[in-house]
């Protein structure tokens, strides 16, 4: 294998939103040719590849990952031949693709769903979905009282009476990974996006697949008691592999193969690697500094547990400190530190329900300086680190979340089926500010589909490009400067250093990273500086990453 095929190992990818990064036709949603606008932004960043969340057409029951057809684009936000040209234009700027399956569940508008419903009871239609008769003598009570990820229940009943099962919204019918046409429709999508030029996949829900649904099944109660893995209906089985040993097949007939990373929730490290493994999807996405605080303990046992199963499974980690689902960083590490995680979804720093969010957030309140410092931190800290790194849209910007938005202006099915007990993510997907004026700032010429608060200008492209104290010029340093460190050193090269309390210290090769995670300033080693994520003399202050050369 060479480094041609293994580029994923290292790359730093980027996540695109698509509905909200940039709008070429002025409708108030991101496309696709937004994106391939923006393609020398990108490029200048420093980032190796883009991985783009579904730009499928879609009634945008769940931000897209609701999918009516994995094999074409949204017309709203671009075509076929948009995808074609987009592509190409990121490949000539030296950017890889990455696009998004949604394997667990269609939406309800897909042919196949539509057929079923059609078709009625007991027919084979039925059979590429979870169609159930309900409980009790009328059969109207569901098959079981489970709950649904964004609340409600994990059942809806149609019109004839059966039930069908969904693990999050009603328009998102779990497939049923027994059947053989499932199986051919993710090959084909598969083959369909690698033959159009794209260099690997993000495989959404990927713990979820395989599932045992007979009788007799757990009560939600029972359920909650049953750790994901061989005994749990639905989450980790054993034979979600054979899924991915099929689709490995594929990846390997193109040249070069092309990759795969598994976004499986599964707390147990040792049977998350078994997503990375070679013969499966290659790489499984690394939580877990999601829920850590920043706090030194809890990055230093994330990182030597995460590097330990990276090399149990031949794989390499990656690293991630915000995503489309998550409050975004530089917001939670403004909040007050939250009790340490205990391994159990959702985690206290993730959690949307939280006063904050709630209160719009003005309770507590936000420290907005330290939250930036301690995210800039953050981030310098990760991009040292051996494995690849994820970086979401915005927060090269410092971008913090939108916490105050409208009921009316909301759209994460989340916040609808909580009754509004959990804001949901809509205050991640704000629209990106480009310029700070005009309707859009710059992300469009109408009004963008969730709007922008008047804060969003500070953070503005045009804003930070004129000023080399700005996030958006630290994060150009940091990846560029990762680029050099990795002509040095391999994956191999990794040390933790004698740190003082509250600080880690790493070395990869000749290169040394120090963080201050406490407030406490500490002695830093002899060495040249060639970057910090803020203002440093002779100690090391709080809230600070620096990268030295000790030599
Ligand atoms: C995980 C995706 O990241 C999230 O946005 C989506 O709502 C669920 N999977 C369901 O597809």
């Amino acid at each position: 294998m060479t480094q041609r095929d293994t580029w994923w190992k290292t790359a730093v990818v980027y996540q695109i939103y698509p509905r909200s990064f940039a709008d070429a036709n002025g409708d108030g949603l991101g496309d696709l040719a937004g994106i391939t606008s923006r393609a020398a932004y990108l490029q200048a960043l420093g980032v190796d590849a883009v991985w783009l969340s579904p730009f499928y057409p879609s009634a945008l029951a769940d931000g897209g990952y609701d999918v009516d057809d994995y094999r074409d684009v949204d017309p709203r936000i671009g075509s076929l031949a948009d995808f074609d040209a987009m592509t190409a234009t990121l490949h000539a700027a030296g950017l890889k693709v990455i696009v998004d399956i949604v394997p667990n569940h269609s939406s309800n508008r897909h042919r196949w769903f539509q057929e079923a419903l059609a078709a009625g009871p007991g027919s084979a239609a039925r059979e590429r979905y979870i169609f159930r008769d309900g409980k009790g003598p009328h059969g109207d009570e569901p098959p079981t009282d489970w709950r649904a990820a964004f609340g409600g229940s994990t059942w809806t009943r149609v019109p004839d009476g059966q039930w069908y099962f969904h693990l999050f919204a009603p328009e998102q019918p779990d497939w049923n990974w027994d059947h053989p046409d499932v199986h051919q429709e993710f090959l084909d999508t598969i083959r369909f996006w690698s033959d159009r030029g794209v260099d690997g996949f993000r495989i959404d829900v990927a713990h979820a697949l395989a599932k045992d649904l007979t009788e007799p099944l757990p009560t939600a109660a029972e359920l909650a008691h049953i750790p994901a893995g061989p005994g749990h209906p639905f989450y980790d089985r054993d034979e979600v592999d054979a899924i991915y040993r099929e689709w490995r097949q594929v990846f390997d007939q193109y040249d070069p193969p092309r990759c795969a990373v598994g976004e499986a929730w599964v707390d147990d490290p040792q049977r998350r690697g078994r997503y990375a493994r070679p013969d499966l999807l290659g790489q499984a996405f690394n939580f877990d500094l999601l829920r850590a605080n920043f706090a030194a303990a809890e990055f230093h046992d994330s990182v030597t547990q995460n590097l330990a199963v990276a090399r149990q499974s031949g794989s390499s980690s990656t690293w991630v400190l915000s995503n489309h689902d998550v409050v975004r960083h530089a917001s939670r590490y403004g909040l007050p530190l939250a009790p340490r995680g205990d391994g159990a979804f959702p985690p206290p720093t993730l959690r949307r329900d939280t006063a904050w969010l709630l209160t719009g957030g003005t309770n507590p309140p936000e420290d907005t300086a330290l939250g930036l410092r301690r995210a800039k931190a953050a981030t310098q800290f990760i991009l040292g680190l051996p494995g690849s790194a994820y970086v979401y849209q915005g927060e090269e910007l410092g971008l913090r979340e939108v916490a105050a938005l409208d009921a009316a202006d909301r759209q994460d099915p989340t916040f609808f089926r909580s009754e509004g007990t959990d804001v949901g993510r809509d205050g991640c997907r704000v629209p990106l500010p480009w310029t700070d004026h005009g309707p859009g700032l710059g992300f469009g010429e109408a009004t963008p589909h969730l709007p922008q608060p008047e804060w969003f200008k500070d953070y503005a492209v045009t804003r930070e490009e004129a000023d080399p104290a700005a996030p958006l010029a630290f994060y150009r340093q940091a990846l560029h400067l990762r680029r050099d460190l990795l002509h040095s050193v391999t994956d191999e090269d990794f040390t933790w250093l004698d740190a003082p309390a509250g600080v880690l210290a790493y070395a990869r090769g000749a290169w040394q990273v120090w963080t201050n995670f406490g407030e406490t300033p500490a002695d830093l080693p002899d060495g040249q500086i060639l970057l910090a994520s803020g203002p440093v003399g002779k100690t090391l202050p709080g809230a600070t990453t620096v990268l030295l050369s000790a030599a």
